[in-house]
């Protein structure tokens, strides 16, 4: 029997959120519904934020409003605060995501907030999305490095992501923002995790500029996980982690998977006609 790993899409929102040119809405759906055929349980489609943070997802209702929803997939979107989880629900949200950082240069440069801060911020959005029935999932960034405060201490990323956990998310993101950390890097840090949040409820979001993310997967999976989190054709990296490039490539990780004995149920056909439109919509590099 294969092992089966999920992989959580997350192009739509990490990616486009850091194209420089601007994207019709009308792409960003036929994307979104380009994904829904290739059979993921999650698609992350946008980023309830502020259009002076993020004006690329500026159109984020549109978009969630005008997708054509498959049965069995979860549509899930970044809420930072009340305003954003209120717009989110409104737009048919089907599960929702805070994102906090294990370094506070990045918590202050990406939310506008310190860590506890973003902590406390967190705990009225989970309570309106449980009021809803919906889902939270937690991210934490800058698990290995941060950008603007160098190397980042394992425990402080086990400390973030078992508070996200006890504030009553679902499963934890941990995020290589920068893309840069080798192997050994990845599994001290999961380590360090895994005693506070069991690698069942982990996802691992590692981003792909020195292409050590494959790798970083199979490290990895050794330890436990069993969900990724990857971008279609690439896509992307975030506005405030410069220089870092996309999450690694969903359709490279589903062929790395499969190489490997493991089942993601995605459509490899349809992954690639979704990838060839998503690198159609991307600027120079
Ligand atoms: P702030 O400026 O401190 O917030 O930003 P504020 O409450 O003072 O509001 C300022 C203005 O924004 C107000 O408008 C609000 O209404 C508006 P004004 O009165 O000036 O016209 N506003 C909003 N508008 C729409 N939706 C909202 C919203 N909230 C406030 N939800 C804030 C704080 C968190 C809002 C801001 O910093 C922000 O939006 N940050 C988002 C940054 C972001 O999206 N980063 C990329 C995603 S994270 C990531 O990529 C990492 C990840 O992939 C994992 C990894 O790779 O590590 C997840
Ligand atoms: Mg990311």
């Amino acid at each position: 029997m294969p092992d089966p790993v999920t992989l959580y899409e997350v192009g739509p929102r990490d990616g486009l959120q850091n194209e420089a040119r601007p994207i019709a809405t009308a792409d960003k759906i036929r994307l979104v519904d380009l994904l829904s055929a290739c059979g993921f349980d999650h698609i992350e489609v946008t980023s309830f934020v502020s259009p002076k943070w993020v004006p690329q997802l500026a159109d984020a209702a549109e978009v969630l409003s005008g997708i054509t929803r498959h049965p069995g997939v979860t549509y899930a979107a970044l809420t930072p605060n009340l305003q954003g989880v209120q717009s989110a629900l409104k737009a048919g949200v089907n599960e929702v995501a805070v994102f906090a950082s294990a370094s506070e240069g990045f918590s202050q440069k990406n939310i506008n907030c310190s860590i506890r801060e973003s902590l406390d911020r967190f705990r009225p959005v989970v309570a309106t999305a449980r009021d809803a029935r919906i889902p939270v999932r937690g991210y934490v960034s800058c698990v290995t490095d941060c950008p603007y405060d160098g190397p980042v201490k394992p425990m402080a990323v086990a400390k973030v992501a078992g508070a996200l956990l006890d504030l009553g998310c679902r499963q934890i993101s941990l995020g290589e923002t920068l893309g840069k950390a080798t192997p050994d890097r990845i599994a001290a840090m999961l380590d360090a995790v895994i005693p506070r949040v069991p690698a069942p409820l982990l996802a691992g979001h590692y981003h792909d500029t020195a292409g050590h993310a494959l790798e970083n997967i199979a490290a990895s999976l050794a330890l436990g996980l069993r969900c990724f989190d990857t971008a279609i054709g690439g896509l992307g990296g975030c506005p405030f982690a410069p220089g870092a490039k996309g999450n690694v490539a969903t359709e490279a990780v589903a062929a790395f998977l499969s190489d490997r004995g493991h089942a993601s149920g995605l459509n490899p056909d349809r992954l690639a006609k979704a990838a060839r439109f998503a690198r159609s919509l991307r600027g120079p590099a």
